[in-house]
């Protein structure tokens, strides 16, 4: 059986054979059906991209309907169970293979080597309004990295690619955690390079006055977890960004800024700090069913719900869900637990919910245990980012290396007037 395609065009009759490979068609392959020969010739329609792949990649395999998530080749359940560091998955998600423990070892004094920013940077951030939102804090700090490492530009070159990733891992914990500390008027902390990843960014956050800081094991353990859940998703709207401004060619400090300001809206990275307005505006469990009645009626959603690729439980949901009741051992439990519980027992069974296949996504518990660790709500977007620069940072360098890939530039149908004659202000109606 031929792997072709045959498309009869109503309009002229003609017949046309499409090699389809990998399950696609090649969108350009399009452009030979026409009616007439000086025609611009077929494009497929797609907004919100939601049934086009814009890349080959071989990063992150998601199988939507059946909930599986996997970095590598990897199943996600197995990397967090048995990961040993945040960065160790980071080396996974960039490289393709689990390093060995020289590799491992070079690969972290790297990226340790670059986890303090220039002092230049400190007074940038101490510029924003007590009251900045982190995250809005986050993306121009990082934004401004660019102008601190002119050399990032030349991204056509192997190894200055390679030191602006060690940068960029290293250094955006820092950042994160002094964009907090700037809104709490507390003074910074330096990079603790003898901690871990998750370790040294508690520190950074916490410590308080000269008192020693003592990392708690099961927080550095779960927030370990939570960045490597977040480190790639493939092709969502943060990546897409990434990939599309990395595209054309500039820097990989202003491409990440872009792809953390795309991950701030609420239907994206947003979601989590959304959840926990939701759960206070909620209040108490006796609201529950008039709440998820609202929505049924349009009044909004349920954040925390509902993903574009899966159609089924988030598996980074069941685990963040199951390493919820650790965190709370020490933390206390998080009051609006039993709400989130209840929403969640109550949608599962709803058939509004059930015949869309909403489920929870990743966001759904994250917010509830951040809360607990001590982080404030307009944090939750910026630990989500730190996680997530390892994936954007993949993608990046896999679609400046991929000969397929050019400027990224889509097309538009195009529905507005025909060509018209200017007309002067005076004889305008
Ligand atoms: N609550 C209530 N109804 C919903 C929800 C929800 N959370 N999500 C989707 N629906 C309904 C929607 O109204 C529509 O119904 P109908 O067919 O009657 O018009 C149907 O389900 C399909 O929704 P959609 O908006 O066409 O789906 P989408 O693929 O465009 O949106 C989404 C995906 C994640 C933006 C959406 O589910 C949503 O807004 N969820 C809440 C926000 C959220 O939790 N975002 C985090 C996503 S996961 C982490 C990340 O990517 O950052």
């Amino acid at each position: 059986m031929a792997d072709t395609i045959t498309i009869i065009d109503n309009r002229t009759g003609k017949k046309y054979d499409l090699p389809i490979q990998h399950d696609t068609i090649k969108a350009l392959d399009l452009r030979q059906i026409k009616v007439k020969d000086d025609e611009f010739g077929m494009m497929g329609y797609d907004p919100a991209f939601m049934n086009t792949a814009s890349c080959v990649s071989k990063i992150t395999y998601i199988d939507g309907d059946k909930g599986i998530l996997r970095y590598r080749g990897y199943p996600i359940e197995q990397i967090a169970e048995n990961a040993q560091s945040f960065l160790e998955v980071a080396y996974l998600v960039l490289k393709g293979e689990l390093p060995n423990k020289k590799q491992l070892e070079d690969w972290r004094y790297n990226i340790k080597m670059h986890t303090m920013v220039h002092e230049n940077v400190k007074t940038l951030m101490e510029g924003f309004r007590y009251d900045a939102h982190p995250m809005g804090i986050f993306i121009s700090t990082v934004a401004a990295l660019s102008t601190f490492y002119p050399e990032a530009k030349q991204v056509r070159n192997a190894e200055v690619r390679e030191k602006q990733i060690y940068r960029l891992i290293g250094k955006v914990p820092t950042i994160a955690a002094f964009a907090y500390r700037h809104s709490k008027g507390m003074p910074y902390v330096y990079p603790d390079n003898d901690l871990t990843y998750a370790g040294n960014f508690l520190k950074m956050m916490f410590k308080a006055g000269e008192s020693p800081y003592k990392v708690n094991d099961t927080l550095e353990h779960a927030l370990t977890i939570l960045f490597i859940l977040h480190a790639d998703h493939e092709q969502n709207c943060s990546t897409s960004a990434m990939r599309v401004i990395g595209s054309s060619e500039c820097d990989p400090y202003s491409a990440t800024a872009g792809a953390a300001a795309a991950l701030w809206g609420p239907l994206h990275g947003g979601a989590n700090e959304a959840v926990i307005h939701m759960l206070d505006q909620i209040g108490s469990m006796k609201n529950v069913p008039g709440f998820i009645k609202e929505v049924k009626d349009g009044k909004g959603r349920l954040m925390g719900f509902g993903h574009r690729v899966y159609k089924n439980y988030d598996p980074r949901a069941k685990v963040i869900k199951k390493m919820a009741y650790e965190v709370f051992e020490v933390t206390g439990r998080n009051p609006m637990l039993d709400i989130a519980l209840e929403l969640e027992r109550i949608a599962l069974e709803d058939e509004y919910f059930v015949k869309r296949k909403l489920y929870p996504n990743v966001d759904f518990y994250s917010g509830l245990i951040y809360q607990a660790m001590g982080f404030p709500l307009d944090l939750f977007p910026v630990l989500f980012a730190i996680g997530r620069t390892t994936g954007w940072l993949a993608q990046w360098e896999e679609m400046l290396t991929d000969p397929e890939q050019k400027i990224s530039r889509p097309r538009q149908v195009y529905l507005g007037s025909g060509s018209r004659n200017w007309v002067p202000t005076i004889d305008r109606k």
